[in-house]
């Protein structure tokens, strides 16, 4: 995922908004990022890459590089998890592929 590729797709926040969050704000756990625009607080699909996200700013790799999934790809596992039921997306997220 590059930087500018939305991470939550229920709220439309990007990769690089919640990296910019966590070296600002410097949450202690990653659900102090739903504070970030309510990232992770809609189908949930995003939470483990959250956590993620949070883990490397602890380790020093805050751009996430070692993240390799693209975005299509990530969105089309979101939507496959709220097909199978993970979730429910707010109205105004990204559609879930049919
Ligand atoms: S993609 Fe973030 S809560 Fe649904």
């Amino acid at each position: 995922m590059q930087p500018d590729d939305e991470l939550c797709l229920c709220f439309h926040i990007t990769k690089r908004k919640v990296t910019n969050y966590i070296r600002i704000e410097k949450p202690k756990v990653a659900s102090q990022l739903s504070e970030c625009g309510g990232a992770g607080t809609g189908c949930g699909w995003c939470r483990p890459y959250l956590a993620k996200l949070l883990e490397q700013s602890v380790s020093g790799d805050v751009d996430g590089s070692s993240e390799e999934i693209s975005s299509d790809e990530y969105a089309a596992n979101r939507s496959r998890y709220v097909r199978d039921g993970g979730g429910t997306p707010p109205a105004g997220a990204t559609p879930v592929d049919p």
